[in-house]
């Protein structure tokens, strides 16, 4: 019994020291914090419990005939946001590695809109070979592409390693989208260039890159981690995916390609990313914040917004939280650390696939 008692005990004050310390760590003023309960819009007119069905709901001057790709859409925010595209009219590709999980949210949306064009096709994210298979795959159904939504997320609790021998974490949030990206990219700009509608790419990043250190942000340690921490893993795959964003951004710019990438903070949601952390501290936790959680419809919001919103139009290399342009770490804001990640990531790929990238 007093095992028991003292057992609960700990764990709750871990729960409060937990909560408190991503108060802290996130920065949440007092303001941002009652911005955030209360939902107040912000410039854009949404906020936080905008849902996706709510920000996507005037779409009048949508392109018709618009394809989006959107990872991880077999469950939670991915799935949502790939039910929203499609109610708009959008063709939505679900590049998926379960299968049947995929067919069977296909199977949902079209319940729902049985004029829904939804394309299932397979991939692992965490495999180069998979991912190159799956482009090839996508390339030979000469369709266009749009918009990209790199989505999927992984937050491997032990260490793991993808089948290229990197850790399971980084190689699933950051490099499988990278290379998806780089595979893609001359599709975009080439359907841009032919339909005169602005291609977009959306990067599902996180508030928790804010945790990451410059110290804690070395390639090598992050691919093949010697000590390895599941929040810091997860932290760094996310920071790396916001200066993906940055870099391509300029790069796109340069070339004067219509094409933008943003990054996104989906909010905090309880979906299945938290599979492999099930246990009473993580309960608990989710229980204490409930409150502050959003449902998978506010969750999918923000990702939406930036993908079809006339708002957006023409705007990239941002970081957008609850419908609206946010400010995210120093060190995500730095230029030549996100120039470098982007030149030691294209010569890992090239040094392993031997695929020919852009220059
Ligand atoms: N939920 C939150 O509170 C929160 C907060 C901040 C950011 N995010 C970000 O939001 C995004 C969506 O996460 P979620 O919360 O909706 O989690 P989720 O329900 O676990 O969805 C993750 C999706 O990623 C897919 N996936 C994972 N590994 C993959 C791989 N190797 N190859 C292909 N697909 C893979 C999963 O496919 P399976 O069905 O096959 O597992 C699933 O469809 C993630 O990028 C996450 O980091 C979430």
């Amino acid at each position: 019994m007093l095992k028991t008692l003292l057992y609960i005990c700990v764990n709750i004050f871990g729960v409060i020291a937990f909560v408190w310390k991503f108060v802290i760590r996130c920065k949440l003023n007092m303001k941002g914090t009652m911005r955030y309960l209360a939902g107040i819009a912000g410039q854009s007119g949404y906020g936080s419990k905008s849902t996706a069905d709510q920000v996507t709901q005037d779409c009048s001057s949508l392109h018709p005939n618009l394809t989006a790709i959107v990872t991880g859409a077999t469950s939670g925010i991915g799935a949502e946001t790939a039910r929203v595209l499609a109610k708009r009219g959008v063709r939505v590709v679900i590049p998926a590695r379960n299968l049947r999980k995929a067919a069977q949210v296909k199977e949902n949306i079209q319940k729902e809109h049985p004029k829904a064009e939804i394309i299932v096709l397979e991939i692992d994210l965490s495999s180069f070979a998979s991912i190159k298979k799956f482009c090839s795959e996508f390339l030979s159904l000469d369709i266009p592409l749009n918009i990209l939504i790199n989505n999927a997320g992984k937050f491997s609790q032990k260490l793991e390693f993808s089948e290229d021998k990197f850790e399971m974490t980084f190689a699933t949030n950051y490099l499988g989208h990278f290379l998806l990206t780089e595979l893609l990219l001359e599709k975009l700009i080439e359907t841009a260039r032919q339909t005169g509608v602005q291609g977009r790419i959306v990067n599902v990043s996180s508030v928790i890159h804010t945790w990451v250190k410059k110290d804690n942000f070395s390639f090598n340690s992050m691919l093949q981690p010697k000590h390895y921490n599941a929040t810091r893993a997860y932290a760094q795959s996310k920071l790396a995916n916001i200066m993906h964003t940055k870099e391509l951004a300029k790069q796109m710019k340069a070339i004067d390609a219509n094409v933008t990438i943003n990054a996104v903070h989906p909010g905090i949601v309880k979906t299945g990313i938290i599979r492999d952390h099930k246990g009473i501290i993580t309960d608990s936790m989710f229980f204490i914040a409930s409150k502050l959680l959003k449902t998978t419809s506010q969750g999918a919001s923000t990702t939406c917004y930036v993908a079809l919103s006339s708002k957006t139009e023409g705007v990239t290399g941002k970081y957008f939280v609850d419908c609206n342009e946010s400010r995210c770490s120093m060190l995500a804001n730095d230029d030549s650390e996100a120039h470098k990640l982007w030149k030691q990531t294209r010569a890992l790929v090239y040094k392993r696939l031997r695929v020919q990238l852009r220059p």
